[in-house]
Parts: C-alpha cells; structure tokens; sequence
C-alpha cells in the first residue's frame, strides 16, 4: 500500500497552522506538505515541506498533487462570514472553486482521502437555535453559509457518483493561540482573550448575551484527525458532520476571563457581525458524531480559558483586533 503523502492547503491559517503540526507528530514530517497562497507561518518553518500555491490555479495545484506524490488533501484555504460579506462574490468564488478544484483533481489521481471543512453557517434563522440537529431546515442567509452548504453537497455528490472518500465536519467558532483567526463572527472570543491579557479592556462587536456554538483548538485538531482515520463503515454522514463542545455569550466568556484577571473590563458595540451571529444556532446536537466515530471534546469553558491565558504572548494584541 502507498504510504500516505497529505497536502494541506491553507497551511498558514488558524486552523492550518495547528493541523499541520499535529498530521506532521503523526505521519512524520516529510509526509506532510503544508501549502498557502501567503508566506510559510513561522511556527511550521524549517518543520518541514513548504509549498506557494494557489488552489484556484487548478493547474498549479494538479502538478504538486502529482510532483508530491500526494495521497490525501486537507483544503482550509477559504474566506469566512464576516470577511465574507464584505465581498460575497470573492468569497463564493474561492470557497466554491477551490473545493471543485481539489474534488476534480483527487478523483482523477484517485487520492485515498480528502478532508473539507464546513461550518455551523450553513444554519439559518429558520434552523433551531438549541441543539440543532444534524438534519434540520438549512437556509442560509450569508455568502459563508451559502457557499458552505453548497460545498457540503458537492462533498457528498462526489462520494456517491465517483466514489470518493470525502470527510467533514461542521466546525463551530474555534478558539486558539497559534494563529490569528481569518475574518469570522467568532472572533469576538479569540479577540476578548487578547485584549484581557494586552490591554485589559475589550470592546465586544456582538451583544452580551448572544450565544453561540465554540470549541478549543486542540479539540477540533483531534476531531478532525479521528474523523479522518476512522473506519469507512462507521461514516454515515457524507456531506458533514455537526460536532459541539461549547456554547457561551460574550457575557459569560468575559465573567470566566475575569475570575483569572479580575481588572479585566468589557463594553459592547454590536456591528454587521450581529446580524451573523443572531442567524446562527446558540448551540448544536453532534449526537450522530459522537455515535458514528466515537467523538468525545476534553475542553469546557474554565478549562479553555486558563489554558489560553496560560498560553497567549503577553502584551499582544489580537491579529484582527
Ligand atoms: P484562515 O483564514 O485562518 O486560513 C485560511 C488560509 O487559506 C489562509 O492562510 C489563507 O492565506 C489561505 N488561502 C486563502 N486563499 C487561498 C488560495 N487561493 N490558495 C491557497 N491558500 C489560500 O481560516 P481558518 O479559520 O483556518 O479556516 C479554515 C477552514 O475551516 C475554512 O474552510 C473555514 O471556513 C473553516 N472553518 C473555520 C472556523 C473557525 O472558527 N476558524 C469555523 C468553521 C469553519
Ligand atoms: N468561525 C467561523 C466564522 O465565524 C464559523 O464558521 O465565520
């Protein structure tokens, strides 16, 4: 059998960053390409290969799956909801045709697996808002959502018409330190984190009670990775996969930073973002998840915070503060 050769595309994001490392402790350093359209992230330098690369140049990119020998393809490179809005013809344009892009060119090299990310914004006002089911009413209403949704279908028609092995999984708003986040709703919370430990003072875009659906980074790493080398046979889900650890408001994640940094003070202006958020469920039902393959998260709130203020650079500010 081929060794597994995997090809991250967007390696130099939030998530890439993360993923990489942790695909690279697992498969070895070699075996891991990390690719972005922007520079090498200074934490993946000298840990391995690097590649520049477009995933809308489909061409580019068939040449490096070829060049590298590359078996499985993680693709993260995307432009998230808030960013999103702000120009909704890019962001369909990339979300869109970079999955086609990569769907194409691993059924005609017959890689062994491909891995897409979607996102808890292919739920809409008219979805539940408390523990949404993995199958529920999905209209929804931002071009991130639209797009996410779309790509969700396109994941499973190519399971089923050319017999892909495509995973996913709905990712709700993921917190971390690494890596600064890419333009989402979410990010209140990374950004609240920052400025608690910076500047002890945040000015919050979202209303205090808005609840959302969140998870710690190395939660999502590790779901990602299991979902990826479990069995086949215990995959039922094959467009993508609803997966929760947390849901708070911005109210109570400011309460918890504030038991740890108790001069820590918070104001709200809630802006365009509001309206996202306000469409989105305030938590979801992962039940088929955890029965399928097993998911369990190891992070809650207290335990997420401490480790983030243990862990950000001290008088850093967040990257889209
Ligand atoms: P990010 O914006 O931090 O990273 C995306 C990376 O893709 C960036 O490094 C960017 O330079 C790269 N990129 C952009 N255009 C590219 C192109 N044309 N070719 C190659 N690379 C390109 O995003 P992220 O937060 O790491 O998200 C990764 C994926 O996970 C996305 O699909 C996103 O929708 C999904 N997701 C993220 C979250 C979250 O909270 N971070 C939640 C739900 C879903
Ligand atoms: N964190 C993401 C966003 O806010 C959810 O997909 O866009």
């Amino acid at each position: 059998m081929a060794k597994d050769k995997i090809l991250v595309i967007g390696a130099s994001g939030q998530i890439g960053v993360e993923l990489t490392q942790e695909l690279r402790k697992i498969y070895g350093d070699a075996n891991v390409v990390a690719s972005d359209l922007r520079e090498e992230n200074s934490l993946l330098k000298g840990t391995g290969p690097y590649v520049s690369l477009d995933v809308m140049n489909k061409e580019m990119l068939h040449v490096q799956v070829i060049r590298q020998r590359i078996t499985q393809i993680y693709l993260l490179a995307a432009i998230l909801s808030a960013t999103g809005e702000k120009n909704p013809a890019l962001a369909w344009n990339l979300n869109m045709q970079g999955l086609l892009n990569v769907l194409d060119i691993a059924r005609d090299e017959n890689l062994d697996k491909v891995y897409w990310p979607s996102s808890i914004a292919v739920f809409g006002p008219t979805s539940p808002k408390r523990a949404c089911p993995q199958q529920t009413i999905i209209e929804p209403t931002t071009v991130y959502g639209i797009s996410k949704f779309a790509g969700e279908f396109w994941c499973n028609y190519y399971c089923w018409r050319y017999g892909m092995d495509v995973r996913s999984l709905r990712y709700p708003g993921l917190i971390s330190y690494k890596s600064g986040p890419g333009g989402g709703t979410t990010d209140y919370a990374i950004e609240m984190f920052y400025e608690a430990k910076a500047e002890k003072d945040y000015t919050c875009f979202l209303k205090e009670g808005t609840y959302l659906p969140m998870m710690y980074m190395p939660d999502a790493i590790r779901a990602t990775i299991e979902l990826m080398e479990a069995p086949a046979e215990k995959i039922s889900v094959h467009t993508s996969y609803n997966i929760a650890s947390l849901s708070f408001s911005p109210k109570e994640l400011y309460e918890q930073i504030k038991k740890e940094i108790p001069d820590f003070n918070i104001s709200y202006q809630p802006d365009y973002r509001q309206n996202i958020a306000d469409s989105w469920p305030q938590s979801i039902d992962d039940s088929v998840a955890r029965n399928d393959w097993g998911w369990q998260e190891q992070y809650g709130l207290a335990a997420m915070t401490k480790d983030m203020l243990l862990n950000l650079p001290a008088g850093q500010q967040s990257a889209n503060g």
